[in-house]
Protein backbone atom coordinates (compact mmCIF):
# COMPACT_ATOMS: atom_id res chain seq x y z
CA UNK A 1 0.00 0.00 0.00
CA UNK A 2 1.31 3.41 -0.74
CA UNK A 3 1.50 6.02 1.63
CA UNK A 4 2.71 8.83 -0.31
CA UNK A 5 1.05 8.99 -3.70
CA UNK A 6 1.48 11.94 -6.62
CA UNK A 7 -1.18 11.01 -9.07
CA UNK A 8 -0.72 12.36 -12.38
CA UNK A 9 1.13 15.76 -12.04
CA UNK A 10 1.07 18.39 -14.22
CA UNK A 11 2.19 21.90 -13.68
CA UNK A 12 2.29 24.44 -16.90
CA UNK A 13 4.25 28.06 -15.99
CA UNK A 14 3.22 29.41 -19.57
CA UNK A 15 3.95 27.45 -22.11
CA UNK A 16 6.79 25.54 -20.15
CA UNK A 17 5.41 22.20 -18.86
CA UNK A 18 7.34 21.85 -15.87
CA UNK A 19 5.51 18.84 -14.45
CA UNK A 20 4.58 16.97 -17.55
CA UNK A 21 2.38 14.12 -15.32
CA UNK A 22 4.19 12.41 -12.77
CA UNK A 23 3.31 9.51 -11.09
CA UNK A 24 4.68 8.38 -7.80
CA UNK A 25 4.00 5.29 -5.52
CA UNK A 26 6.26 5.51 -2.45
CA UNK A 27 5.35 3.24 0.37
CA UNK A 28 5.63 4.45 4.43
CA UNK A 29 9.19 4.26 5.85
CA UNK A 30 10.71 4.86 2.49
CA UNK A 31 13.09 6.91 1.01
CA UNK A 32 12.56 8.13 -2.47
CA UNK A 33 15.02 10.69 -4.90
CA UNK A 34 14.43 12.78 -7.19
CA UNK A 35 16.91 13.16 -9.37
CA UNK A 36 17.88 15.25 -12.30
CA UNK A 37 19.29 18.02 -13.74
CA UNK A 38 18.32 21.53 -12.99
CA UNK A 39 15.54 22.99 -14.18
CA UNK A 40 13.59 19.25 -14.48
CA UNK A 41 10.65 20.30 -12.53
CA UNK A 42 12.12 18.84 -8.88
CA UNK A 43 11.34 21.73 -6.77
CA UNK A 44 8.12 21.84 -8.82
CA UNK A 45 6.98 18.53 -7.73
CA UNK A 46 8.09 19.18 -3.58
CA UNK A 47 6.65 22.55 -3.54
CA UNK A 48 2.94 20.79 -4.62
CA UNK A 49 3.67 17.45 -1.93
CA UNK A 50 3.98 20.59 0.56
CA UNK A 51 1.40 22.41 -0.31
CA UNK A 52 3.01 25.85 -1.71
CA UNK A 53 1.84 25.24 -5.15
CA UNK A 54 -1.14 24.11 -6.88
CA UNK A 55 -1.07 21.14 -9.71
CA UNK A 56 -3.18 21.90 -12.77
CA UNK A 57 -3.98 18.45 -12.94
CA UNK A 58 -3.56 15.72 -11.00
CA UNK A 59 -3.83 14.51 -6.72
CA UNK A 60 -1.43 13.94 -3.90
CA UNK A 61 -2.44 11.80 -1.74
CA UNK A 62 -0.68 10.72 1.58
CA UNK A 63 -2.31 7.50 3.84
CA UNK A 64 -5.45 7.38 1.51
CA UNK A 65 -6.56 10.84 1.59
CA UNK A 66 -6.47 13.25 -1.24
CA UNK A 67 -4.72 16.65 0.12
CA UNK A 68 -4.37 18.57 -2.94
CA UNK A 69 -6.30 21.19 -1.54
CA UNK A 70 -5.14 21.24 2.09
CA UNK A 71 -3.08 24.40 3.22
CA UNK A 72 0.80 23.22 3.83
CA UNK A 73 0.60 24.03 7.43
CA UNK A 74 -2.59 21.17 7.41
CA UNK A 75 -0.38 18.75 5.96
CA UNK A 76 1.98 17.74 9.16
CA UNK A 77 5.25 17.69 6.08
CA UNK A 78 8.57 18.62 7.55
CA UNK A 79 10.35 20.68 4.97
CA UNK A 80 14.37 21.00 4.65
CA UNK A 81 15.53 23.91 2.13
CA UNK A 82 18.47 24.24 -0.16
CA UNK A 83 20.56 26.27 2.88
CA UNK A 84 19.50 29.85 4.61
CA UNK A 85 16.81 28.57 5.85
CA UNK A 86 16.79 28.98 9.73
CA UNK A 87 15.50 32.26 11.38
CA UNK A 88 19.02 34.15 12.22
CA UNK A 89 17.38 35.74 15.21
CA UNK A 90 16.17 33.12 16.97
CA UNK A 91 18.73 30.54 18.20
CA UNK A 92 19.25 26.40 17.37
CA UNK A 93 16.83 25.48 20.10
CA UNK A 94 14.42 28.32 19.43
CA UNK A 95 14.59 27.68 15.87
CA UNK A 96 13.37 23.53 16.47
CA UNK A 97 11.12 24.84 19.06
CA UNK A 98 9.28 26.93 16.60
CA UNK A 99 7.01 24.97 15.15
CA UNK A 100 6.02 23.43 18.81
CA UNK A 101 5.34 26.62 19.81
CA UNK A 102 2.76 27.32 17.19
CA UNK A 103 1.08 24.15 17.75
CA UNK A 104 0.71 25.09 21.36
CA UNK A 105 2.46 22.29 22.83
CA UNK A 106 3.22 23.29 26.94
CA UNK A 107 6.52 24.01 28.13
CA UNK A 108 8.24 21.26 30.00
CA UNK A 109 7.65 18.71 26.45
CA UNK A 110 8.51 21.76 24.46
CA UNK A 111 11.86 21.80 26.05
CA UNK A 112 12.46 17.69 26.06
CA UNK A 113 11.52 17.50 22.74
CA UNK A 114 13.70 19.86 21.22
CA UNK A 115 16.75 18.51 23.04
CA UNK A 116 16.19 15.00 22.02
CA UNK A 117 15.84 16.01 18.52
CA UNK A 118 19.25 18.36 18.82
CA UNK A 119 20.30 14.58 20.24
CA UNK A 120 19.78 13.48 17.61
CA UNK A 121 21.19 15.77 14.93
CA UNK A 122 24.40 15.38 17.20
CA UNK A 123 24.01 19.26 18.36
CA UNK A 124 23.33 18.49 22.10
CA UNK A 125 25.69 20.84 22.83
CA UNK A 126 24.90 24.25 20.47
CA UNK A 127 20.92 24.90 21.71
CA UNK A 128 22.28 28.15 22.96
CA UNK A 129 24.09 29.15 19.45
CA UNK A 130 22.77 31.49 16.60
CA UNK A 131 22.86 30.52 13.23
CA UNK A 132 25.65 32.60 12.32
CA UNK A 133 27.71 30.98 15.30
CA UNK A 134 27.20 27.84 13.37
CA UNK A 135 28.77 26.49 10.50
CA UNK A 136 26.70 24.97 7.32
CA UNK A 137 26.48 21.73 8.05
CA UNK A 138 25.22 22.57 11.43
CA UNK A 139 23.02 24.66 10.14
CA UNK A 140 21.28 22.09 7.81
CA UNK A 141 21.29 19.62 11.30
CA UNK A 142 19.06 22.09 13.38
CA UNK A 143 16.82 23.09 9.92
CA UNK A 144 16.50 18.74 10.34
CA UNK A 145 15.48 19.33 13.34
CA UNK A 146 13.09 21.55 12.90
CA UNK A 147 11.07 20.24 10.12
CA UNK A 148 11.43 16.75 12.41
CA UNK A 149 9.93 18.34 15.60
CA UNK A 150 6.03 18.70 14.08
CA UNK A 151 6.72 14.39 13.69
CA UNK A 152 6.05 15.01 9.92
CA UNK A 153 4.12 12.45 8.19
CA UNK A 154 6.89 13.07 4.70
CA UNK A 155 10.00 14.65 5.09
CA UNK A 156 10.59 16.87 2.19
CA UNK A 157 14.21 18.07 1.58
CA UNK A 158 15.27 20.05 -1.61
CA UNK A 159 18.83 19.67 -2.05
CA UNK A 160 19.80 20.21 1.19
CA UNK A 161 23.49 19.87 0.82
CA UNK A 162 23.98 21.45 -1.84
CA UNK A 163 25.78 24.49 -0.55
CA UNK A 164 28.31 22.27 1.55
CA UNK A 165 31.83 21.47 0.84
CA UNK A 166 32.03 17.64 -0.48
CA UNK A 167 33.25 15.99 2.71
CA UNK A 168 30.35 17.54 4.78
CA UNK A 169 28.24 16.74 2.15
CA UNK A 170 28.86 12.76 2.36
CA UNK A 171 28.90 12.88 6.47
CA UNK A 172 25.60 14.46 6.27
CA UNK A 173 23.90 12.42 3.86
CA UNK A 174 24.85 9.58 5.78
CA UNK A 175 22.97 11.15 9.04
CA UNK A 176 20.21 11.81 6.93
CA UNK A 177 19.66 8.38 6.13
CA UNK A 178 20.77 7.01 9.43
CA UNK A 179 18.02 9.60 10.92
CA UNK A 180 15.31 8.39 8.22
CA UNK A 181 15.54 4.86 8.73
CA UNK A 182 15.76 5.35 12.86
CA UNK A 183 12.38 7.45 12.72
CA UNK A 184 11.00 5.46 9.89
CA UNK A 185 9.82 8.40 7.95
CA UNK A 186 8.70 8.75 4.84
CA UNK A 187 11.17 11.09 2.74
CA UNK A 188 10.91 12.62 -0.73
CA UNK A 189 14.36 13.83 -1.54
CA UNK A 190 15.96 16.49 -4.19
CA UNK A 191 19.33 16.44 -5.31
CA UNK A 192 20.92 16.42 -8.91
CA UNK A 193 23.75 14.47 -7.54
CA UNK A 194 23.74 10.93 -8.81
CA UNK A 195 26.17 9.70 -6.09
CA UNK A 196 23.96 11.34 -3.33
CA UNK A 197 20.81 9.77 -4.65
CA UNK A 198 22.19 6.12 -5.01
CA UNK A 199 24.11 6.11 -1.69
CA UNK A 200 21.41 6.73 0.14
CA UNK A 201 17.99 6.18 -1.24
CA UNK A 202 16.00 3.07 -1.53
CA UNK A 203 14.64 4.22 -4.51
CA UNK A 204 15.49 6.44 -7.03
CA UNK A 205 13.06 8.50 -9.52
CA UNK A 206 15.37 10.02 -12.73
CA UNK A 207 13.42 13.10 -13.89
CA UNK A 208 14.31 14.89 -17.38
CA UNK A 209 12.04 17.53 -18.55
CA UNK A 210 9.21 17.46 -16.19
CA UNK A 211 8.85 13.80 -16.46
CA UNK A 212 9.73 10.77 -14.63
CA UNK A 213 12.32 8.78 -17.17
CA UNK A 214 12.74 5.57 -14.58
CA UNK A 215 12.45 4.54 -11.22
CA UNK A 216 14.23 1.67 -9.38
CA UNK A 217 16.30 0.68 -6.78
CA UNK A 218 19.98 2.18 -6.97
CA UNK A 219 21.35 -1.01 -8.21
CA UNK A 220 19.03 -1.25 -10.92
CA UNK A 221 19.15 2.19 -12.32
CA UNK A 222 23.11 1.35 -12.71
CA UNK A 223 23.13 -1.57 -14.00
CA UNK A 224 19.78 -0.77 -16.63
CA UNK A 225 18.90 2.09 -17.39
CA UNK A 226 15.81 2.12 -19.97
CA UNK A 227 16.54 5.05 -21.52
CA UNK A 228 19.53 7.29 -22.99
CA UNK A 229 19.09 10.17 -20.75
CA UNK A 230 19.40 7.90 -17.13
CA UNK A 231 22.23 5.81 -19.08
CA UNK A 232 24.53 9.36 -19.41
CA UNK A 233 23.30 10.99 -16.08
CA UNK A 234 23.76 7.76 -13.67
CA UNK A 235 27.55 7.15 -13.77
CA UNK A 236 29.68 7.21 -16.79
CA UNK A 237 28.32 5.23 -19.17
CA UNK A 238 30.11 4.18 -22.75
CA UNK A 239 27.15 4.99 -25.21
CA UNK A 240 27.71 4.20 -28.86
CA UNK A 241 25.43 4.74 -31.74
CA UNK A 242 25.43 1.47 -33.85
CA UNK A 243 23.13 -0.05 -36.76
CA UNK A 244 22.60 -3.82 -36.48
CA UNK A 245 24.39 -5.65 -39.02
CA UNK A 246 23.39 -9.49 -38.09
CA UNK A 247 20.33 -10.11 -35.79
CA UNK A 248 20.89 -13.60 -35.73
CA UNK A 249 24.64 -13.48 -34.24
CA UNK A 250 24.18 -10.13 -32.79
CA UNK A 251 26.18 -8.57 -34.92
CA UNK A 252 26.27 -4.70 -35.12
CA UNK A 253 28.49 -2.26 -36.70
CA UNK A 254 29.72 1.42 -35.56
CA UNK A 255 32.19 3.44 -37.43
CA UNK A 256 33.35 0.76 -39.52
CA UNK A 257 34.02 -1.50 -36.39
CA UNK A 258 32.33 -4.73 -36.34
CA UNK A 259 30.45 -6.22 -32.40
CA UNK A 260 28.96 -9.04 -31.40
CA UNK A 261 26.61 -7.93 -28.71
CA UNK A 262 24.24 -10.70 -27.22
CA UNK A 263 21.53 -7.97 -26.91
CA UNK A 264 21.39 -7.40 -30.82
CA UNK A 265 19.84 -10.83 -31.23
CA UNK A 266 16.10 -10.30 -31.69
CA UNK A 267 16.44 -6.70 -33.09
CA UNK A 268 15.85 -6.73 -36.67
CA UNK A 269 18.36 -5.84 -39.50
CA UNK A 270 19.34 -2.34 -40.19
CA UNK A 271 18.09 -1.05 -36.61
CA UNK A 272 19.80 1.92 -35.15
CA UNK A 273 20.89 0.96 -31.64
CA UNK A 274 22.62 3.23 -28.76
CA UNK A 275 25.31 0.12 -27.15
CA UNK A 276 25.46 0.95 -23.54
CA UNK A 277 28.61 -0.20 -21.65
CA UNK A 278 30.16 0.65 -18.12
CA UNK A 279 33.97 2.32 -18.14
CA UNK A 280 34.71 -0.70 -15.41
CA UNK A 281 33.87 -3.98 -17.89
CA UNK A 282 36.51 -2.91 -21.07
CA UNK A 283 39.15 -4.52 -21.14
CA UNK A 284 42.07 -2.51 -22.13
CA UNK A 285 45.42 -4.28 -23.42
CA UNK A 286 48.50 -3.14 -25.73
CA UNK A 287 47.44 -3.34 -29.22
CA UNK A 288 48.30 -6.86 -30.77
CA UNK A 289 46.07 -7.39 -33.48
CA UNK A 290 42.74 -7.15 -32.45
CA UNK A 291 40.50 -10.25 -32.07
CA UNK A 292 36.85 -10.26 -31.41
CA UNK A 293 34.53 -7.19 -30.27
CA UNK A 294 37.66 -5.29 -30.33
CA UNK A 295 38.35 -1.62 -30.86
CA UNK A 296 41.87 -0.50 -31.50
CA UNK A 297 42.79 3.19 -31.13
CA UNK A 298 45.23 4.95 -29.19
CA UNK A 299 44.57 6.19 -25.45
CA UNK A 300 44.52 9.87 -25.39
CA UNK A 301 44.36 10.94 -21.80
CA UNK A 302 44.58 9.19 -18.04
CA UNK A 303 42.31 10.50 -15.51
CA UNK A 304 43.68 9.40 -12.08
CA UNK A 305 40.55 7.93 -9.70
CA UNK A 306 42.53 6.45 -7.00
CA UNK A 307 41.90 2.68 -7.20
CA UNK A 308 41.38 2.45 -10.97
CA UNK A 309 42.66 4.99 -13.60
CA UNK A 310 39.89 6.35 -16.25
CA UNK A 311 41.67 5.83 -20.09
CA UNK A 312 39.90 8.06 -22.44
CA UNK A 313 40.76 6.09 -26.15
CA UNK A 314 39.89 7.37 -29.38
CA UNK A 315 39.54 5.00 -32.65
CA UNK A 316 38.32 6.19 -35.72
CA UNK A 317 35.54 8.62 -35.07
CA UNK A 318 34.37 7.07 -32.16
CA UNK A 319 35.81 7.71 -28.39
CA UNK A 320 35.74 4.95 -25.39
CA UNK A 321 35.99 5.36 -21.99
CA UNK A 322 37.73 2.24 -19.70
CA UNK A 323 38.17 2.02 -16.08
CA UNK A 324 41.60 -0.22 -15.21
CA UNK A 325 43.44 -0.93 -11.68
CA UNK A 326 45.56 2.04 -11.59
CA UNK A 327 48.81 -0.34 -11.51
CA UNK A 328 48.30 -1.82 -14.64
CA UNK A 329 47.44 1.65 -16.30
CA UNK A 330 50.82 2.81 -15.92
CA UNK A 331 52.25 0.33 -18.74
CA UNK A 332 49.67 2.09 -21.19
CA UNK A 333 50.56 5.91 -20.89
CA UNK A 334 48.81 8.29 -23.11
CA UNK A 335 49.80 7.67 -26.96
CA UNK A 336 50.04 3.83 -26.39
CA UNK A 337 48.30 2.01 -29.33
CA UNK A 338 45.30 -0.67 -27.31
CA UNK A 339 42.99 -2.82 -28.17
CA UNK A 340 39.95 -2.33 -26.35
CA UNK A 341 37.61 -5.71 -26.14
CA UNK A 342 34.01 -4.65 -25.38
CA UNK A 343 31.84 -6.82 -23.00
CA UNK A 344 29.38 -9.20 -25.12
CA UNK A 345 26.89 -10.22 -22.62
CA UNK A 346 26.92 -7.44 -20.13
CA UNK A 347 26.48 -4.59 -22.99
CA UNK A 348 23.30 -3.32 -23.37
CA UNK A 349 21.26 -2.06 -26.03
CA UNK A 350 18.87 0.72 -26.54
CA UNK A 351 16.65 1.42 -29.61
CA UNK A 352 17.24 4.57 -30.91
CA UNK A 353 14.82 6.41 -33.09
CA UNK A 354 15.58 7.98 -36.54
CA UNK A 355 15.46 11.44 -35.12
CA UNK A 356 16.14 11.12 -31.74
CA UNK A 357 19.02 13.15 -30.43
CA UNK A 358 20.57 11.92 -27.39
CA UNK A 359 20.65 14.44 -24.79
CA UNK A 360 23.65 16.23 -23.48
CA UNK A 361 24.01 17.30 -20.00
CA UNK A 362 25.47 20.47 -19.28
CA UNK A 363 26.20 19.88 -15.64
CA UNK A 364 28.33 16.59 -15.30
CA UNK A 365 31.42 16.22 -17.81
CA UNK A 366 30.02 13.03 -19.64
CA UNK A 367 31.50 10.03 -21.35
CA UNK A 368 32.65 11.10 -24.71
CA UNK A 369 29.68 9.91 -27.21
CA UNK A 370 31.25 8.48 -30.72
N1 LIG B 1 7.18 30.19 -10.30
C1 LIG B 1 7.62 29.88 -11.52
N2 LIG B 1 7.28 30.64 -12.58
C2 LIG B 1 7.69 30.35 -13.82
N3 LIG B 1 8.47 29.29 -14.14
C3 LIG B 1 8.85 28.49 -13.12
C4 LIG B 1 8.45 28.74 -11.76
N4 LIG B 1 8.97 27.78 -11.00
C5 LIG B 1 9.66 26.97 -11.81
N5 LIG B 1 9.60 27.38 -13.09
C6 LIG B 1 10.19 26.71 -14.25
O1 LIG B 1 9.81 25.35 -14.20
C7 LIG B 1 10.88 24.51 -14.56
C8 LIG B 1 11.21 23.57 -13.42
O2 LIG B 1 11.76 24.29 -12.36
P1 LIG B 1 12.19 23.64 -10.99
O3 LIG B 1 11.09 22.79 -10.48
O4 LIG B 1 12.66 24.73 -10.10
O5 LIG B 1 13.42 22.72 -11.43
P2 LIG B 1 14.55 22.01 -10.55
O6 LIG B 1 14.19 22.14 -9.11
O7 LIG B 1 14.58 20.61 -11.03
O8 LIG B 1 15.82 22.73 -10.88
C9 LIG B 1 12.03 25.42 -14.94
O9 LIG B 1 12.00 25.61 -16.32
C10 LIG B 1 11.71 26.70 -14.21
O10 LIG B 1 12.25 27.80 -14.88
MG1 LIG C 1 15.27 22.99 -7.52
Amino acid sequence: MAYLELQNLHRDFGTNKALDGIEIQLGEGEFLSLLGPSGCGKTTALRLVAGFDRPDQGRIVVDGKDVTRVAPNKRDMGMVFQAYSLFPNMTAHQNVEFGLRIRGKDRADRRKRVDDLLELVGLGHAGTRYPHQLSGGMQQRVALARALAIEPRVLLLDEPLSALDAKVRVQLREEIRRIQLELGITTLYVTHDQEEALSVSDHVAVMYRGRIEQMGSPAEMYTAPATPFVAEFIGTMNRIEATVVDPSTGTIETGGVTLTVEAARGKARGDRVLVLIRPETVEVAAANGAGANTMTGEVLTHTFLGPVTRLKIVSGQSSLIADMPTARAAALPPGSKVDAALPATEARLLDLKDDEALPQITEEPGPAGP
